[in-house]
This record gives C-alpha cells, sequence and structure tokens, in this order.
C-alpha cells in the first residue's frame, strides 16, 4: 500500500493528489502553512488521511514554535491549531485529531511543563495518530470482507482508499481485503465522482496499482447499472457520521443510496470510530462544506461553461440512516438502529 504520509527527519513528507494520477509527486515540508493549504485544496484529502495530516500540521508547528516563537510559544500553538481548523469543515477526523494535538499541549502549558518537552509529546501523539489509523484501516478491511461474497459486483464513488487513509482505506479497504487476502473475485465500478474526479483519478489508479480490475463509469451512468442487475452491493467511506447514522460523504452518495434503496441494492459506509461525532444528533446539522464554483465550471483543466453563469458547489451530502445497511467499522459491524450502538462505541473508544 501507499505511504501517502510520512514523518521524516523533522518534516511531513506527502503525496500530493492534486497531481494524481499523471504525476506521483511528493511534499516535503516544514511549514504547517504548507500541510494547512495542501488540506484545503486537497492535495492532502480523505476524512482519515486530513486527521493525520492536521496531527502532523501541529507537529510542525510545535518545531517552528520552539525555534521562533519561544517566548509566545503555547499563543503560537493555539493560531496553529486554529489555522488548521480553518481548513475543511465536513469531515469531523480533523477536528478530532486537533482535539486530541489539543489536549497534549493544553495540558502541558496548564503543568507548567516546558516548549521542548510540549513538541516531543506533540510529534509522538501524532505519529501515534499516523499508526493507530493505519491499524484501523486494517480492522475495518477485515471487518467489511466478511459482507463480500465471491463474484460480487462492487460500487464505489469517490476515493475511500488507501490514498484517503494511512494504509488501506475504508470501502476500498473492504474490497483489497476481500480480493487480496481473501482471494475472492470481484468486479470493481467506481464512480467518477464530479467535479474533482476523486473515482476517475485516484480510486482506479490505486485499484489499477493493486491489480484489482476496475471499471470507470460517469456519475450519471449508476442507476442504469443498477437497473442491469450489474450492482450486487455499494461500499462508500464517510466524512462524518451523526448520532443516529447520517452520513456525510462526497457528494453524489445519497443519490446513490436512493438509486440502491430503488434497486433493494445494500449500501453500505465503511468508516472509522474518529468519523463518528456523537454531539451531532442528526445529519441536518452536519457542517457542509460548499467550494469554488469555478471546480463545476471545469472539467480537469478545461472550462465546461460559458462565462456568465452561476454554480453550486456543495462538496459533500447526507444519506439519512434508513439509506444504510450497515456502518462498517474497526470494532465491528453495525446494523440499525444505529443511535445506542454508534453512542457505546464512541464511549469506549
Ligand atoms: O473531498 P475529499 O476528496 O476529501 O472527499 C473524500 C470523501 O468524501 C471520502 O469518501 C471520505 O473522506 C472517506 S475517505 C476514507
Amino acid at each position: 500500500m501507499f505511504k501517502t504520509i510520512e514523518w521524516k527527519n523533522g518534516q511531513v513528507r506527502f503525496l500530493d493528489q492534486r497531481q494524481l494520477p499523471l504525476k506521483e509527486y511528493f511534499i516535503e515540508t516544514n511549514d504547517f502553512r504548507v500541510v494547512a493549504q495542501a488540506i484545503s485544496n486537497l492535495g492532502l484529502r480523505g476524512a482519515p488521511l486530513i486527521g493525520v495530516g492536521a496531527a502532523y500540521g501541529m507537529a510542525l508547528g510545535a518545531q517552528e514554535g520552539l525555534k521562533i516563537h519561544l517566548d509566545r510559544f503555547y499563543s503560537f500553538l493555539e493560531s496553529v491549531d486554529q489555522t488548521l481548523r480553518s481548513t475543511r469543515p465536513t469531515a469531523v477526523n480533523l477536528f478530532w485529531a486537533l482535539d486530541r494535538m489539543k489536549k497534549i499541549w493544553k495540558d502541558a502549558e496548564k503543568q507548567g511543563v516546558s516548549p521542548k518537552k510540549c513538541a516531543e509529546e506533540l510529534i509522538e501523539e501524532a505519529i501515534t495518530i499516523h499508526n493507530e489509523d493505519i491499524e484501523t484501516n486494517q480492522n475495518i478491511a477485515k471487518q467489511g470482507a466478511s459482507l463480500v461474497e465471491d463474484q460480487d459486483a462492487i460500487l464505489t464513488h469517490c476515493n475511500a482508499g488507501a490514498l484517503a487513509c494511512s494504509a488501506w482505506g475504508t470501502a476500498l479497504g473492504v474490497i483489497y481485503w476481500a480480493a487480496l487476502q481473501e482471494r475472492k473475485k470481484l468486479t470493481v465500478y467506481a464512480d467518477e465522482t464530479r467535479p474533482l474526479l476523486q473515482g476517475a483519478r485516484l480510486t482506479t489508479f490505486e485499484l489499477l496499482k493493486n491489480h484489482i480490475p476496475v471499471t470507470l463509469i460517469t456519475d450519471n451512468m449508476a442507476g442504469y447499472l443498477m437497473a442491469q442487475g450489474r450492482v450486487h452491493k455499494i461500499i462508500v467511506g464517510a466524512d462524518r457520521i451523526a448520532a443516529n447514522g447520517d452520513t456525510a460523504n462526497k457528494i453524489g452518495t445519497y443519490s446513490l443510496a436512493v438509486l440502491a434503496s430503488h434497486h433493494h441494492i445494500p449500501f453500505y459506509i465503511a468508516a472509522p470510530l474518529s468519523t463518528i461525532d456523537i454531539h451531532i444528533a442528526s445529519g441536518e446539522d452536519i457542517p457542509i462544506e460548499e467550494r469554488e464554483p469555478e471546480e463545476v465550471f471545469h472539467f480537469g483543466e478545461s472550462r465546461t461553461a460559458p462565462q456568465g453563469i452561476e454554480a453550486w458547489n456543495p462538496a459533500f451530502d447526507v444519506t439519512p440512516h434508513h439509506l444504510i445497511r450497515a456502518i462498517i467499522t474497526e470494532k465491528g459491524i453495525l446494523y440499525p438502529p444505529f443511535v445506542e450502538k454508534l453512542t457505546l462505541l464512541k464511549q469506549n473508544e
């Protein structure tokens, strides 16, 4: 699997996903602003990876604070935290990871810990968050593979693979485990995922690298594919799951879930516990990122729409819990009703 991100000699090294699949270009930086910008512009993307990236961003900020802002170390950390928090609003993994980091530096500040020791602790915590994500990915993959049968045709949306996480991915992790470890023969369909083409650029790219055959479709082909009986299961990732199981994921996911319900196709969400936001009762309260209209006016680099029009560009939508057959987590597969099970899992996290 890819090393999408790593901590190397006091720097963060990550794959710039904007350039895929044409170039495999890695950015190495000691500047948390570069990490923050990459999260905003989707160089670093996918809910779990955004969390890991933000944690490393905080670690870089602590190093910079030690070198340049020693006299106001903790207030500098506060500004680093704010910068990272304002990058993207929907994936709760960002806030989950930054909250974990914040607990470390707030405790250190309260206890009068030296900035040097605090920076060391922050680096250690970021590496721990990263390593935990690798283990979590593997457990989601194993759990989910039990739902997959030999000869299944699986449709997925956006990219919830190794590129979106630290190792196997979530939805694609399930596919990898079933195909590569359990040797099940699968057909995989990837939605193109307009406007930023994560399905066409990233999902096909990583499946190909792992020798899993994949068929690309444009988003508007999914209904017809299902009507033909060519999809047995749909598995997607998540950016935020509310307490009742309503799930925000890449725009287009909701349409797939409605189509799946119409065609009696099981619709699964695969996500780590870090994606569950128990403080939000239902999907209505999940903040949905709206991005620049420019993304809709263009296909790749080429403008496809005339000048002088408007575009609406929500990056995510919310699938209501009643359309979800099960949520695959690292701690097990949850079936409806979700609310008590999600709450219990989060309490024991
Ligand atoms: O805008 P992106 O590319 O960050 O959106 C990613 C998704 O919607 C993924 O499906 C989700 O983050 C799950 S990744 C395991």
